[in-house]
């Protein structure tokens, strides 16, 4: 893909329904007491790939115009074959949550970079609910064999991660008894909102624990799902970098636990702002306003510790942002973005150095310099969806021509990308 630089981005737009919200939905109603429509599902690839598990499970879904149908009260069955989670790391951990719980094997298996990252993380709560699950080195595939009776833990996750959170959760659906998980620092909570939104009580405590009283069944239900806050990410950075810009973005998801980079955004001088604020299923919404130009902060630009979790997807897109901001930016305490679909420090830092940008890499994080008036470079993506798009970003930036190498792989989370990119971009 070949990108030229732009003047401003303008224009109003609505977003395909996020990524995080809809692989939980179709898990719920796939489990679900009585049946489910979804409505605005996401467009992701990795969406696809839950789908297509499901279906490999007995389950019956319906794509009708813009709605999936689940029949709903049915009973997940033995696969045949081995279920493909493609690229998606949310469909393989959290589905080995629901088959943990279920009294049959089956096999997990990815693609390349998806089979490189870790699954101990979830093997070891899972197996101590009473789940089998072998593994490669405790790499995928994964055959998990489940059990219809599990035990109830408490469980105290050694690593900040929304995924294995919810694979907990979905096997504590099976688990007679009180299932806690405690996290070190929040992460991504629709599990928790919509487990609670389809009639399984979740209770989120002062101290950081979750827990949840099994056996429990949802009930079947309609939702719409909001726009995918961190593909606006990509759009309000590019608005806010090109002065004369002027986005309106509707019905997209603001999550407290997801939409951290707007705050952040603002801190760096943006001007953000959100509005019309409704909710749906638990999950608020509303409509983010961006428009051009920078104004000058002098607020401590370290991202660290706690602030990490609800901002993890957007920290290379932040790298970025980070180049073109008085006395750049930092990032701390982010190891974990090196076990992503890709080594997101190392790939963010060498297209940043690529352009032209002065970088610091360290064992968890970067320290990047700015302002940086960065040039059009060959961009390697890796396969990388968000190193992808948030590169995409900074092409619009630099002077010259930028290519990225393997951009296809935007369709893993967003494959309107590029056309809604052009379609917005004035040059
Ligand atoms: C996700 C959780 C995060 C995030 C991923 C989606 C989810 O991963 O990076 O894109 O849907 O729960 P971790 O749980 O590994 O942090």
């Amino acid at each position: 893909m070949k990108l030229t630089p732009a003047r401003f981005l303008s224009g109003s737009f609505r977003l395909p329904g996020d990524k995080s919200i809809s692989h939980r939905a179709a898990l719920i109603a796939a489990l679900a007491d009585g049946s489910s429509e979804i409505l605005n599902f996401s467009s992701a690839a990795d969406c696809a790939s839950t789908l297509s598990c499901l279906r490999e499970l007995g389950v019956s879904i319906e794509q009708q115009n813009d709605k999936i149908v689940f029949a709903g009260s049915q009973k997940l069955a033995a696969p045949r074959r081995p279920l493909d989670c493609g690229n998606s790391g949310s469909t393989l951990r959290i589905l080995a949550g629901v088959l943990a719980g279920h009294d049959f094997t089956a096999e997990l298996i990815g693609d390349e970079s998806l089979s490189s990252r870790p699954m101990r993380r979830i093997i070891e709560p899972l197996e101590m609910m009473g789940a089998k699950i072998e593994s490669t080195d405790g790499k995928a595939p994964l055959k998990v064999h489940g059990s219809n009776r599990l035990n109830p833990i408490t469980y105290k996750l050694p690593v900040a991660s929304a995924q294995v959170k919810s694979a907990i959760l979905f096997a504590g659906l099976n688990a007679p008894g009180r299932t806690t998980v405690i996290e070190r620092s929040p992460t991504r909570d629709h599990t928790e909102r919509l487990f609670n939104g389809f009639g399984v009580p979740v209770t989120t405590n002062a101290d950081l624990s979750v827990t949840l009283d099994g056996p429990a069944r949802f009930t079947g239900g309609s939702i719409t799902i909001p726009g995918d806050v961190s593909s606006a990410a990509y759009f309000v950075a590019a608005a806010m970098l090109l002065p004369g810009s002027n986005l309106t973005i509707e019905g997209v998801g603001l999550n407290p636990t997801r939409a951290a980079f707007l705050s952040v955004l603002s801190l760096w001088g943006a001007d953000i702002s959100t509005t019309d604020l409704q909710s749906e299923r638990n999950e608020p919404y509303g409509t983010i306003n961006v428009r051009g130009g920078l104004s000058r902060t002098t607020s401590d630009r370290t991202l660290s510790e706690s602030m990490i979790p609800s901002l993890i997807d957007e920290l290379p897109l932040l790298a970025v942002v980070g180049s073109q901001i008085e006395d750049g930016i930092q990032i701390r305490d982010a190891a974990e973005l090196r076990l992503k679909e890709s080594d997101r420090l190392a790939t963010t830092a060498a297209n940043l150095r690529a352009m032209g940008a002065d970088v610091e890499e360290f064992d968890d994080g970067l320290r990047v310099y700015g302002p940086t008036k960065l040039r059009g470079a060959l961009i390697d993506s890796h396969g990388d969806h968000r190193i992808a798009m948030a590169f995409s970003v900074a092409a619009l930036l630099a002077e010259g021509e930028t290519e990225i190498t393997g951009a296809e792989c935007v369709a893993i989370s967003f494959p309107e990308f590029f056309t809604l990119l052009e379609s917005l971009a004035k040059r």
